[in-house]
This record gives C-alpha cells, sequence and structure tokens, in this order.
C-alpha cells in the first residue's frame, strides 16, 4: 500500500477495514502531519463533510466527492476529495487533488463582472433619467434640454472610457507572455508624451519639466504601451495636484539596478500633490481601486490606469515603486531592464 500511495502525484491515503489510516505518501503527510499514520481517520481529519463521505462510502461502497479545506502558510486550500474502495472488504483509497487555483480564478472573473457592471450601471442610470426628463418635464425648456445634454454627454464619454481602458486592459494581458524585442528610445517616447499632455496641464495652470530627457535610453520594449504607462503616469500627477503645480519626469540609466539586477533606464514621475497614506501603496494597481473614489470619478478616472501600467510593466520585466506621503507629493518611478535577457 504505502509504494503504491507513494507513486501517485496527489496526496494519498489509504484508510484499512480498521478504520485506521494504512498509508500515506508525502505529499499527504505534509497536509496533515506525519502523526496521523496508525491512527484513526475521525482524529485524522475531523472536518465533518470528509468524515460523513468516509462513513457514507464504508457503508455501501461506493466511490463518492467531498471537499476538503486547509491553510497553508496563512493561504486557505480547497481540495477537491475523491474516496474509493479498493475492492469489497478492502481498504479505501483518499486522493486529493487541488482546487484552490480554480476556485481563486472563479471568484476573481465574478469579482470583476461585479465591477465592470457596477460602473456602468452608474453613468447608465444618468443618461435613462435625463433622457426620461427631455420627454417629460424639460420637453419645452432649451435651457434644461442644454444642461441635461451636457451631463449626458460627460456620462457617455465615461462609459467610452471604461470600454476603452477594459479593451487596453485585455490587450496588455494577453501580450504578456511576450517578451517586446524592439529596440525604442524611452526618452523620446517621453518627450513625445510630454508634448500630448501640455494642453491638460496648462488647462489646470500646471508645467511639466523634465530632467536629463534629452539623451536617447534605448531599451526592448513596445513605444505605444510604454507611451500609454507614462502617459497614465503623467495624467494622475495632473489629477491629484492643486492648481499651478509643477511635475517632473526624471530620467536616469545605471549600470546595474538592484530592482532588476542589470543594466536599466528608470524615469521618475514626481508630483507635489496630494499624496498618499503609503499603506495604500499595494492596492493602487488593483483594477478599479481609487482612494478617493468621488474625486475620482469627478475626475472621470475608472481606477484602472495603475492596472494597465502594472501588467505593461511585468510584460517588459520592470519594475514600478511608488513613495508617497499625505501633503508631500508623489514619487511613480518605472525602472526598466535596458538589455535583452534570454
Ligand atoms: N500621483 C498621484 N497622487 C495621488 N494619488 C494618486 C496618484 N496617482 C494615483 N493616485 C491614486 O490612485 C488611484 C488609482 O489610480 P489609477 O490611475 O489606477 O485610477 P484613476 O486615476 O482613478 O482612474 P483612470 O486612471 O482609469 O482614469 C487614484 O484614484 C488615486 O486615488
Ligand atoms: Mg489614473
Amino acid at each position: 500500500m504505502q509504494e503504491f500511495v507513494d507513486a501517485l502525484p496527489l496526496p494519498a491515503i489509504v484508510v484499512g477495514r480498521d478504520e485506521r489510516l494504512l498509508a500515506a505518501n508525502a505529499q499527504a503527510i505534509q497536509l496533515f502531519g506525519r502523526g496521523v499514520l496508525g491512527r484513526h481517520y475521525i482524529t485524522s481529519f475531523r472536518q465533518p463533510a470528509l468524515l460523513d463521505a468516509i462513513e457514507q462510502v464504508m457503508s455501501d461502497g461506493k466511490s463518492r466527492q467531498a471537499r476538503y479545506l486547509s491553510t497553508e502558510a496563512r493561504r486557505d486550500k480547497t481540495w477537491a476529495v475523491h474516496l474509493a474502495m479498493m475492492g469489497a472488504d478492502r481498504p479505501m483509497l483518499i486522493t486529493f487533488e487541488d482546487q484552490t487555483a480554480t476556485e481563486e480564478a472563479g471568484t476573481m472573473r465574478r469579482d470583476f463582472v461585479a465591477n465592470v457592471s457596477h460602473e456602468l450601471r452608474t453613468p447608465l442610470t444618468a443618461l435613462i433619467g435625463f433622457i426620461e426628463t427631455l420627454r417629460g418635464a424639460a420637453k419645452n425648456d432649451p435651457a434644461a434640454q442644454a444642461r441635461f445634454l451636457e451631463i449626458m454627454d460627460r456620462e457617455a464619454v465615461r462609459m467610452n472610457r471604461l470600454v476603452e481602458d477594459l479593451m487596453s486592459l485585455n490587450r496588455v494581458e494577453a501580450t504578456e507572455r511576450i517578451r517586446p524585442l524592439d529596440l525604442v528610445d524611452l526618452a523620446s517616447i517621453a518627450r513625445s508624451v510630454i508634448h500630448a499632455l501640455e494642453p491638460l496641464a496648462a488647462e489646470r495652470g500646471m508645467t511639466i519639466v523634465h530632467e536629463n530627457l534629452e539623451d536617447a535610453a534605448r531599451l526592448p520594449g513596445d513605444a505605444d504601451q510604454l507611451a500609454q504607462v507614462i502617459t497614465n503616469l503623467v495624467e494622475n500627477a495632473l489629477k491629484y495636484s492643486g492648481f499651478g503645480k509643477k511635475v517632473t519626469l526624471r530620467m536616469e540609466t545605471v549600470d546595474n539596478h538592484p530592482m532588476t539586477r542589470g543594466p536599466a533606464a528608470s524615469l521618475s514621475v514626481i508630483d507635489t500633490g496630494d499624496g498618499f497614506n503609503p499603506e495604500l501603496i499595494p492596492r493602487l494597481t488593483e483594477r478599479f481601486y481609487r482612494i478617493d473614489n468621488h474625486r475620482s470619478r469627478e475626475l472621470g478616472g475608472t481606477g484602472l490606469g495603475l492596472a494597465i501600467v502594472k501588467h505593461i510593466i511585468n510584460r517588459h520585466r520592470g519594475r514600478l515603486r511608488i513613495e508617497s506621503a499625505p501633503g508631500q507629493g508623489s514619487v511613480f518611478t518605472v525602472i526598466l531592464p535596458t538589455k535583452v535577457s534570454i
């Protein structure tokens, strides 16, 4: 029996006719501890769902499935347990199939759909409401009509942005495993982004300055995606700073960066805006996460900007470093390897 379970790729246990654990392979020992060998199954497993299944299989001899939950290094794991007699009046074989990844993927998918629906619902509800008003109460009021159409326009633009961001997130995820190999110049990409965002900065009375963007910084990359990274970071710096503030883009190239363990270019987007509590840093790159929900929405944000940034940087095998303190502004630094490594 021991040799038999040792040959199985899953945690496997054999329970003898005397209801004691007859054999367990190394994976099962890791799950239940060495002490279970020779013990009664009731004291070994303890979870009612599994115990019930064992009793039923013993009484009618029919194979069954059950769920077993464990905790490993503070992470919950879910197991699909298969129970079967190895012949009439023979021991029972119990195997444990790890279902954690599948369950987590399911939860993530459901959360994602719930978030998207919620984000779309707010502007849609507004649109439906205003259409009704335009048909009814505001039917003969051109001033009100103009005002409502303005709001409807804004809400439609917001929905459009959300859909665009979702599609771009999808595209980035689809290419994440394919390393970009074209040599691009990060400095010139950054300069063109600054050029494109200058009108937005001017609108807010802000200026964008750059340091060390004159010399080329060549690296293997996807030019469009890198432009999107810089755009999202500079847009944030502009959005979350007050009127008249300054945003700085600073480029540095180093022979050996500790965060990528090799030659790298690092581009920092520095603002002197609101800043935030550094405890929130790990959450910023989550999809739909916004520190100040209301404020971000007001500014037309979807909360997907930094999630997209993160995926693009991953694809480039780079790193994102975020530093901030409330009222002190923030620094978002993108560190990208400059050498193609296999
Ligand atoms: N430079 C910054 N200063 C202060 N807070 C920031 C800065 N950049 C991002 N944040 C915070 O992080 C949150 C997430 O940023 P992210 O770019 O992912 O979403 P967003 O800006 O709200 O929406 P979107 O980028 O999709 O328009 C923002 O809502 C904001 O609260
Ligand atoms: Mg943003």
